[in-house]
């Protein structure tokens, strides 16, 4: 019997933060090696477009997002890893679902309306659809899970209604995809425990980049709370709890063992400790990637065989949405 599908990707625009690591990317290679999902993981390129974007950095972005895949874990010859803009489909199927994604249900989406603000020079209709384009990516390979941080579960809701609204009316195409989360689905940032990490605030990411003494410069800078005792409470310690998630699942430990471990110590022994176990915890990912970075043509021929792999597929599942809406003429 075949596998359930796992879908996911990640964007393109920048350094990755321990944010997109904990909430997504270390939990991709988890699933993955489970041996339990025929996975795909893919370079979300198209998606981000709907920010500003300079092309000669562009380039690099994708490149950097797969060498990020790969130093993490991630294994062509376990999951199928690609390039979204080079599976045509991906377009194909957003541009027809559009016409099932009701305007209303698409201006209550708190990622549109956060980033109408933030990028208030330059909200596009890329930005208002990015919902839609995600939807087709997962239906294109019959997605049964998705492993998102919780900012995103979101956007799986309107995929799932877009499921049921599409199945009903064409008989069964698609289906539910269900989100996965890990413990850390919601990592804040570091200057500011009421904000989630995003690359949209620079100030407040840990990036898995960052050398060994800007990860001890950032952490020893993070804010925390009143007080000085180590004890977990997101109520009213929300800084401090923050950081013992990223210290929970950065060294795979528990926080009751966090706690044992700091009994009697302050936060800077803790926020010590803490760099530490991230400085630790980076170090082969950080070798591997440099490694990967030194020879791009492993990285680009990797995708080149995944995007074959993927578009075989897609290109199967577009050719069945065609049919169902009767725009076959075979
Ligand atoms: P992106 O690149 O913005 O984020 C990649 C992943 O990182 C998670 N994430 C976080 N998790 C925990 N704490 C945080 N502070 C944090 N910040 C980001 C995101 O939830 C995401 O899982 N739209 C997707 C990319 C995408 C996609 C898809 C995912 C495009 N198509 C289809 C799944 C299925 C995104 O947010 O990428």
């Amino acid at each position: 019997m075949s596998k359930p599908v796992l879908v996911s990707g990640i964007q393109p625009t920048g350094k990755l933060h321990i944010g997109n690591f904990l909430g997504a990317l270390k939990n991709f290679v988890t699933l993955q090696n489970l041996d339990e999902y025929d996975c795909f993981f893919f370079i979300a390129d198209l998606h981000s477009l709907t920010e500003n974007f300079d092309p000669k950095e562009k380039h690099d972005q994708i490149v950097n997002v797969a060498a990020d895949y790969l130093a993490a874990g991630l294994n062509p010859k376990k999951s199928v890893i690609f390039q979204q803009s080079e599976v045509p489909a991906h377009s194909e199927l957003a541009i027809i679902l559009n016409n099932f994604a009701s305007i209303g249900e698409m201006k209550r989406m708190t990622q549109f309306k956060d980033k109408s603000k933030s990028q208030a020079e330059n909200v596009n209709m890329g930005l208002f659809d990015y919902p839609v384009l995600m939807a087709a990516d997962v239906f294109l390979y019959d997605a049964a899970v998705v492993p998102i941080g919780e900012d995103q579960t979101q956007h799986l809701e309107l995929a799932r209604t877009l499921v049921r609204k599409f199945n009903a009316k064409f008989g069964e195409t698609f289906i539910e995809p269900e989100p996965i989360l890990t413990e850390a689905k919601r990592i804040m940032s570091l200057d500011d425990p009421t904000k989630k990490m995003s690359k949209s605030r620079p100030q407040g990411c840990l990036f898995l980049d960052d050398e060994p003494d800007v990860i001890r410069k950032k952490i020893q800078r993070a804010v925390t709370d009143s007080g000085n005792e180590i004890t977990y409470d997101p109520e009213r310690k929300p800084a401090l709890s923050n950081l013992m998630n990223i210290y929970e699942n950065m060294a795979d430990i528990r926080i009751d063992e966090i706690k044992k471990k700091f009994q009697g110590k302050g936060y800077g022994d803790f926020k010590k400790g803490l760099a530490e176990i991230i400085v630790q915890a980076l170090a082969p990912f950080q070798e591997k990637k440099r490694k990967f970075l030194a020879n791009p043509d492993i990285i680009k021929k990797t995708l080149a065989a995944g995007n074959k792999k993927a578009s075989l597929i897609a290109d199967k599942k577009i050719k069945e949405v065609k049919e169902k809406i009767g725009l076959s003429l075979d």
